[in-house]
């Protein structure tokens, strides 16, 4: 076993063949101590000598896996888009996300809210403010469309990240848009062009739903999403609920952009 020029070398049993060690790295000897093997495959095994490394050593080569965080800044006023979060959010977790909902806060009087029938969508969730945003590997925004751009609420939030701006806190960061519109054509892509202008100003990535699902093409009814985002159509009186359309390319695109937020993100 002794080796007088080098480090010890072991004999050559079934226990250090290299395909036996390929899935069993931890090896029991006779004399009670547990190994765990190194042996460079591209060689002659009987020449190989076995390393053993501490535990820190295997720790290192296997840190523990931090998931990537993602916030769903949203506002709803009478829950599609609240609706449709929940599909994205499905579909960035089976990409390994851990995700956050977070309300942009309201800017209407009570008054106002109770004349437009408001129920007040959304009160689980935590309210979000600019600081909580840098917390985040990446943001979804999900935006109801006002007179085919984002709705005020959105903005009014978007206008208290000044100071993050200053920072650059956010460049870099993957951000998506997603979107309701009472109409087939009533904003579902202007509101996320005209949004665009935010995330650029931030320098964040901008990740669109593009066409990643072919059922973009069914044309057999209508349907929210576009290349930009997915989507949902509310209906004039706001009746519509989402579609299982809307819903699938919903999971399409927090999937997607789960995947890409994590390569962005990866340490
Ligand atoms: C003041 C106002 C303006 C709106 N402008 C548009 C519009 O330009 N295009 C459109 O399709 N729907 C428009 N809508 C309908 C909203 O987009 C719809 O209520 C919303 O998408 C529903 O989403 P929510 O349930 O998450 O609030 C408007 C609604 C309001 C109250």
């Amino acid at each position: 076993m002794g080796n007088s020029d080098g480090p010890p070398s072991y004999p050559v049993t079934d226990a250090i063949c290299p395909f036996y060690i390929e899935k069993h790295s931890r090896v029991q000897t006779s004399f009670g101590i547990s190994l765990h093997l190194v042996v460079d495959l591209d060689s002659d095994c009987r020449n190989q000598s076995p390393g053993i490394l501490s535990e820190a050593d295997t720790v290192a080569e296997n840190p523990p896996v931090m998931p990537t965080k993602i916030a769903v800044v949203y506002y709803s006023m009478y829950g599609h888009i609240r609706q449709i979060a929940l599909e994205v959010k499905k579909g960035l977790e089976s990409a390994g996300c851990e995700v956050t909902f977070l309300k942009v806060p309201e800017t209407l009087p009570d008054e106002v809210l109770a004349k437009m029938g408001a129920p007040g969508i959304g009160a689980e969730d935590e309210v979000a403010t600019a600081d909580k945003l840098t917390e985040y590997d990446g943001i979804m925004f999900g935006i109801p469309t006002r007179f085919g751009m984002a709705a005020a609420q959105m903005k009014a939030f978007m206008d208290s990240t000044g100071g993050l701006w200053q920072k650059g806190a956010l460049v870099g960061k993957p951000a998506g848009i997603f979107f309701s519109t009472g109409t087939q054509n009533g904003g579902q892509e202007t509101t996320a062009l005209t949004f665009l202008t935010q995330l650029t100003h931030h320098g964040m990535v901008f990740v669109p739903l593009g066409y990643t699902n072919p059922i973009m093409f069914d044309l057999k009814e209508p349907h929210g999403g576009s290349p930009y985002g997915c989507g949902t159509l509310a209906g004039a009186d706001g009746s519509r609920q989402p579609s299982d359309i809307e819903k699938e390319l919903a999971v399409t695109h927090g999937s997607h952009f789960g995947k890409i937020a994590a390569k962005l993100t990866a340490k």
